[in-house]
């Protein structure tokens, strides 16, 4: 596809990505190894396609140019691992920290900072350095790589919330924002539970 948003550098895309998901695979096994057990359940990732990618220039007011999609934006390649415990999110990110030719330039902590509709997760924005060349000319480039970390829970609540937020002629939406927001503090409320059992069982050991 030579005409998309990222122009020519749409091929150098999926490498990174590649490159990327290779490295957090190679910390996890390491991981594994040395606790016995995995730090995430699932680890998705994506290279935003070319349509959402336009709208979400045009929601923002830039113009449809692989500048945009590439350096104003920064979630054209986005990845989520989603864990079983809260401390886990905080290991990854420990890891996620130390990737080698990665710089982290943006976190938010929605798990601690829950927004007010109850959402949950915790985001990283890394500039990471790679041989190719970058929408600015440099080479070595930069390019941007969102990362959400949420668990289980977070990631079913977030799912559902994104569910009805893009359906129309929703009857009562105040009173499913309502509910939806009660589920996601009782979601909460049995992460900090399941954390909590985790640690005493670990204590028997
Ligand atoms: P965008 O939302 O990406 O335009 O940028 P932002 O600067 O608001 O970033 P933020 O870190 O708040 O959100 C980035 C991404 O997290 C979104 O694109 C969604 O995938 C996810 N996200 C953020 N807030 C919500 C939410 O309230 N519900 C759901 N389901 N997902 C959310
Ligand atoms: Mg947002």
């Amino acid at each position: 596809m030579s005409n998309d948003i990222y122009g020519k550098y749409s091929a150098y895309l999926p490498q990174i990505m590649n490159h990327m998901a290779a490295e957090i695979r190679a910390y996890s096994e390491k991981e594994k190894a040395r606790s016995g057990s995995m730090i995430y359940e699932h680890l998705l990732f994506r290279i935003k396609a070319d349509q959402s990618m336009r709208s979400k220039c045009d929601k923002r007011n830039l113009p449809q140019t692989p500048r945009s999609a590439l350096y104003d934006l920064h979630d054209a390649i986005g990845f989520r691992i989603v864990c079983r415990f809260i401390d886990d999110i905080y290991t990854n990110i420990e890891y996620i920290r130390k990737l080698p030719a990665c710089r982290v330039v943006e976190e938010k902590d929605y798990v601690r900072h829950a927004k007010p509709n109850g959402y949950r997760s915790y985001h990283m924005i890394l500039a990471v350095t790679v041989p190719y060349e970058d929408v600015l000319g440099q080479l070595p480039g930069t390019y941007f790589v969102e990362i959400q970390l949420r668990t289980l829970a977070m990631d079913s609540w977030a799912s559902l919330e994104h569910e009805m937020k893009y359906k129309k002629n929703i009857k009562n939406p105040e009173m499913i924002s309502r509910e939806l927001k009660r589920c996601a503090d009782e979601l909460a409320s049995c992460d900090l539970s399941m954390q909590t059992i985790r640690n005493l069982i670990k204590e028997e050991e």
